[in-house]
């Protein structure tokens, strides 16, 4: 898929998956698009974890399924875990690290033709979801899991977001300017 096309593509999808696996090449692919991503001071301060075992992916699944997230199994996955190191003296970057890298994979994950969601919310919502699902993938104390991408074919064309225009949040040379 052409780069633009691939990022007017992605979006939230969170209807039913095929069961389609996701072979470990495109896992691959995935997760090296998420490390290849940018980080404050090189600090490489995310980490992931690729998911295709079917019982992790239902436990983690029903886990968020509870804090409300509306999708359904995919048949892969990946969790993003995040350290809190700092760039330099007390200023952390791990936040806008760890953005990147799941932008990055968002993309990979369209460019391959599969749908995904960036689940975040319902995760860091609570910190019994986190040490649920830190449990879960045997994560030491060090890391912090923030998020979590479904991968699979989707079932359906899920519902688009809409964006407000062009000239409400973007301009040139100065603020609300066209020219
Ligand atoms: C930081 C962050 C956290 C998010 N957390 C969730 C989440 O927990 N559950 C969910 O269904 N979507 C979540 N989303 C997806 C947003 O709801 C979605 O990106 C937004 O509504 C725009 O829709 P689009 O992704 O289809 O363009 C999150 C997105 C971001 C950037």
């Amino acid at each position: 898929m052409e780069f633009f096309e691939c990022v007017q593509n992605r979006y939230s999808y969170r209807g039913a998956y095929k069961s389609t696996p996701v072979p470990r090449e495109n896992m691959e692919k995935i997760i090296k698009a998420g490390l290849a991503a940018p980080s404050g001071c090189n600090t490489q301060t995310t980490s992931i974890i690729g998911i295709d075992d079917k019982q992790i992916l239902v436990s983690i699944a029903n886990i968020v399924k509870k804090n409300g997230f509306k999708g359904t199994l995919a048949p892969a996955g990946v969790c993003i875990l995040t350290q809190e190191i700092p760039g330099y003296a007390d200023v952390y970057f791990n936040v806008q690290d760890y953005s990147a890298a799941i932008e990055n994979m968002l993309l990979a994950i369209t460019a391959l033709g599969y749908a995904s969601c960036w689940i975040e919310g319902q995760i860091t919502e609570s910190e019994e979801t986190q040490k649920q699902i830190a449990d879960i993938l045997k994560i030491p104390k060090n890391y912090i899991v923030i998020g979590f991408l479904p991968i699979g074919v989707p079932e359906s064309e899920g519902k688009r977001a809409s964006y407000k225009p062009f000239s409400e949040r973007a301009w040139y040379n100065v603020y609300g300017s066209s020219e």
